[in-house]
């Protein structure tokens, strides 16, 4: 099956990114917000959105938001404690989440307290029912699900081989990585699932840099194979996806 082309946007660089991805937080949050009073939103970690993050708690229309109408969770976490280095919620606690009036109990990370991973898991899934006041067997539907892409087409912690490309029933579920060139700090995870990506309102993937510019090109120009570049896993939502690239990391394309 020829690769549909997903719908995407080229930034000049890295400042207009994070600019573009504010912007569409703030309208798909608006707009939620207006439809149903609320706004669920999941990201993710790495470097990617970092300066996004930043913006979040800088930018005037940003801090003049409704906050108190934010649910924030994380699409993937390593298995850290929150002030690790590796964190995801640490990434997001030092950039934007102290500077930000969004209510505590709104905050949903990723559990990763648990020896027993699993255990986590399924509190993870039990704050997701929760909030989204659904019962087991339902999936979530989150507004906005923000995603970066790694040089190896992994996307949240659906990395390529792993056993998270076949988890089709959980909500949340364990990633092992036997990757030996990760730290031991980032080989187990924790990431929501493929079929709840692909049930988001609207997927946001970010790209940025030259470093990601073949896989880019690879991942677009290759038929659809989702356990070597787990991003293809993403498809069936193709249509409800905008990818947000800046041009170092376009420029094979
Ligand atoms: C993580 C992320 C992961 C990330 C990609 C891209 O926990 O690392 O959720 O999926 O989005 O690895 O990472 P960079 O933005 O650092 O390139």
């Amino acid at each position: 099956m020829a690769n549909k082309k997903p719908n995407m946007q080229i930034l000049p660089d890295q400042e207009a990114l994070a600019q573009r991805c504010l912007e569409l937080v703030l309208k798909t949050a608006k707009d939620a917000i207006d439809t149903n009073g609320i706004f669920c939103m999941a990201i993710s970690g790495g470097q990617t959105p970092k300066r996004f993050f930043e913006l979040l708690s800088a930018d005037q229309q940003s801090l003049s938001f409704p906050w108190d109408k934010v649910h924030l969770f994380w699409v993937d976490e390593r298995y850290v404690p929150p002030d690790s280095k590796y964190s995801n919620y640490k990434l997001a606690a030092d950039t934007f989440l102290k500077k930000v009036p969004l209510p505590k109990e709104n905050v949903h990370p990723i559990p990763t307290k648990n020896k027993d991973f699993n255990k986590s898991a399924r509190e993870y899934e039990k704050t997701i029912r929760s909030v989204f006041k659904i019962k087991p067997g339902q999936k979530p539907q989150f507004d906005l699900i923000m995603l970066g892409m790694g040089s190896d087409g992994h996307t949240a912690s659906l990395f390529p081989n792993s056993n998270a490309c076949f988890d089709t029933n959980d909500i949340a579920c364990v990633v092992y990585l036997l990757d030996q060139q990760l730290p031991d700090e980032m080989v187990n995870r924790i990431t929501l699932t493929h079929p709840v990506l692909c049930d988001a309102r609207l997927l946001a993937i970010i790209v940025s840099g030259e470093e990601k510019a073949p896989i880019l090109k690879e991942v677009l120009e290759t038929d659809p194979e989702d356990i070597r570049y787990p991003i293809h896993l993403l498809w069936p939502a193709i249509d409800r996806s905008i990818w947000l690239v800046d041009s170092p990391a376009a420029k094979l394309l």
